[in-house]
């Protein structure tokens, strides 16, 4: 028998337990939960411990009664895969599986696992069975199957459906089952209903299993527990016995005193809030590309235009796009509704316009970033082929390290395409794994390099930690993301660093006027997404320029 293994990002290998080794682990989960049953602990199991289960079941585990006393048990369930079972060996370190810029994140759960043991992680499925809660932390990923077409893809119903039908071979009758994934609205009430109802016939269960649906607004970044915590949720229930359960609990766990709870009638409710919720940020942004390409076309700065809207109250949310989207959310969720409408609710017509429209529209905005760059070196008289193009941020947003959809990707493959040479800083990653791992992630076949030609060297992609480094002989600096470490970067050092002129692309309103002023004074050429105003600075750079020289 091959013996199989799963590695951490640190490459620490795990093997994958036996069948024996899940005996002996059930055993242990078992004298756990008679010890904290005896201190009237709670005992929640939060089913998939990542991005947003990992978090989850540190809040939950860090639950006091009014006497300050902790009042849950947490078992953190993983399935064994090999690309996951790591996380349970490290969590049950006290380290948190997920880096986060939140300093909040580690202590906690060091707190949690090591000092109070309110929290152990498990990948035994028999753990269910002890559960008074489970909360179901699994994604529900959007397959595309085409670049900016999100009609030709699919919502990935079969992690979440597959454990549900496990959940519900273990959970018992009384136990409240919280849907936390973002699902296509009607998930709660069509499909996990009937696979868990389905089995408690079977097994011999009289009663509706207790389902409610509560999402998460989750946030990466400095704010990632208190976006968990202290902040505003939504929930429903599948009845009234789930919906009172689930108000309890969630005003057990959460600060609903400073951030009360909707509680919402149904599930499908709650469930399409989240995709509206999101839907409507993602059409916003999507809404503004049209108009950033009329800003650079007539000689306009997006940027000034957008703050100036902002000072209405009424429209005090609007923002500038910068190159796509990104994060895990707003390119997907829009999706999961308009698959829903036709595959869950059995609708033929075609009602989505805008929804699908924007996430295509912001899914390709950033690809545009490689006609500002070719033709920012055309007036310099230097070809992309071969050109060296430093890529500043990686992540989809400003100070997070986080990569996922984010448009600095696509920005690096479309120039890759085109014959560039790519060098990357960012402050908060070490890694880039849609690179670097191309072949399997997110998963096998199904990487961004699919959409591009020329993406196998790309594999080879390594983060500079060093940023005067990065900047050496560099033709292009590419302003990708508002990371703080670039917000100040003085244009004369910048050339200096770089030992030459060069072309700078700004994709996120990062330069101010002066320092445009400047970069065109020292010879460089700019452009930015929405920024078409650089054409004006140019040109009055050059009259000064000219006058000088008339003087001298
Ligand atoms: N990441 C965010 O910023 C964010 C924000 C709000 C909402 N959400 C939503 O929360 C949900 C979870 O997102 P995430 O970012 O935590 O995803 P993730 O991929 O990081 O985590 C999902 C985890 O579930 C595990 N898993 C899958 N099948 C399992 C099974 N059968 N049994 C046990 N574990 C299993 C996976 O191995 C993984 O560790 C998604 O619906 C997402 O849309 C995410």
């Amino acid at each position: 028998m091959s013996v199989e293994y799963s590695v951490s990002p640190d490459g620490e290998k795990f093997r994958l337990p036996t069948e024996q080794e899940n005996k002996k682990e059930f055993a242990r989960l078992k004298d756990l939960v008679k010890k904290h049953r005896k201190m009237n602990r709670e005992i929640v199991v939060v089913m998939g411990v990542g991005f947003v289960g990992v978090a989850m079941a540190a809040v939950i585990a860090e639950t006091e009664d009014s006497k300050g006393t902790p009042s849950k048990f947490v078992i953190g369930m993983q399935r064994p895969s090999t690309r996951s079972y790591w996380k349970i060996p490290i969590l049950n370190r006290g380290i948190s599986p997920v880096t986060s810029e939140d300093k909040e994140l580690a202590p906690m759960i060091e707190r949690c696992v090591v000092e109070k043991k309110t929290l152990t992680a498990t990948f035994s499925y028999d753990a269910l069975s002890l559960a008074d809660v489970v909360v179901v932390d699994i994604q529900c990923d959007y397959q595309k199957e085409a670049l900016g077409d999100i009609h030709k893809g699919f919502a990935d119903m079969t992690p979440l459906e597959g454990s549900l039908a496990v959940m519900a071979e273990y959970i018992s009758p009384d136990a409240l089952v919280l849907i936390e994934t973002t699902v296509a609205p009607g998930t709660t009430e069509q499909i996990a209903y009937p696979i868990i109802k389905k089995v408690f016939q079977r097994r011999g269960i009289k009663s509706d299993p207790l389902l409610a649906h509560s999402f998460e607004r989750v946030m990466p970044g400095k704010d990632y527990v208190a976006s968990i915590r202290d902040f505003w949720r939504v929930c429903s229930g599948i009845n009234k016995k789930a919906r009172t359960r689930v108000v309890k609990f969630l005003k057990e766990i959460l600060n609903t005193e400073d951030y009360p709870l909707t509680v919402l009638d149904r599930p499908i409710e709650s469930e399409t809030a989240k995709i509206v919720e999101n839907s409507y940020r993602a059409t916003m942004l999507a809404f503004l590309d049209e108009w950033s390409l009329f800003a650079e076309r007539n000689g306009v700065d997006l940027l000034k235009v957008i703050e100036s809207i902002k000072v209405r109250p009424t429209h005090s949310n609007i923002i500038f796009p910068g190159p796509g989207i990104g994060g895990y959310c707003l390119p997907k969720d829009g999706g999961l509704g308009v698959w829903a409408y036709r595959h869950i609710h059995g609708f033929e017509d075609d009602i989505f316009k805008i929804t699908p429209l924007a996430i295509n529209i912001n899914d390709t905005r950033s690809l545009h970033v490689g006609q500002l760059t070719r033709d920012a070196l055309r007036n310099m008289s230097r070809p992309i082929a071969a050109a060296e193009v430093l890529l500043l941020g990686a992540s989809y947003r400003e100070d997070v390290g986080d990569t996922r959809y984010s448009g600095s990707e696509l920005i690096v493959r479309r120039l890759t395409e085109m014959g560039a040479e790519i060098r990357v800083h960012d402050p908060y990653l070490t890694h880039w794994w849609e690179f670097e791992q191309q072949e399997t992630y997110p998963k096998k076949g199904h990487s961004l390099a699919r959409f591009f030609r020329n993406q196998g060297k790309l594999a080879s992609l390594k983060m500079e930690p060093d940023l005067k480094k990065a900047f050496k002989g560099a033709d292009v600096v590419i302003f990708a993301v508002r990371h703080n470490d670039y917000l100040d970067l003085d244009p004369d050092m910048v050339v200096k660093m770089i030992g030459n002129t060069a072309a700078i692309i700004d994709c996120f309103g990062i330069l101010d006027d002066d320092k445009i002023r400047r970069y065109f004074e020292l010879g460089c050429e700019v452009k930015g997404l929405g920024r078409g105003h650089v054409r004006w600075i140019k040109d009055e750079v050059r009259k000064q320029k000219m006058k000088k020289m008339k003087k001298s």
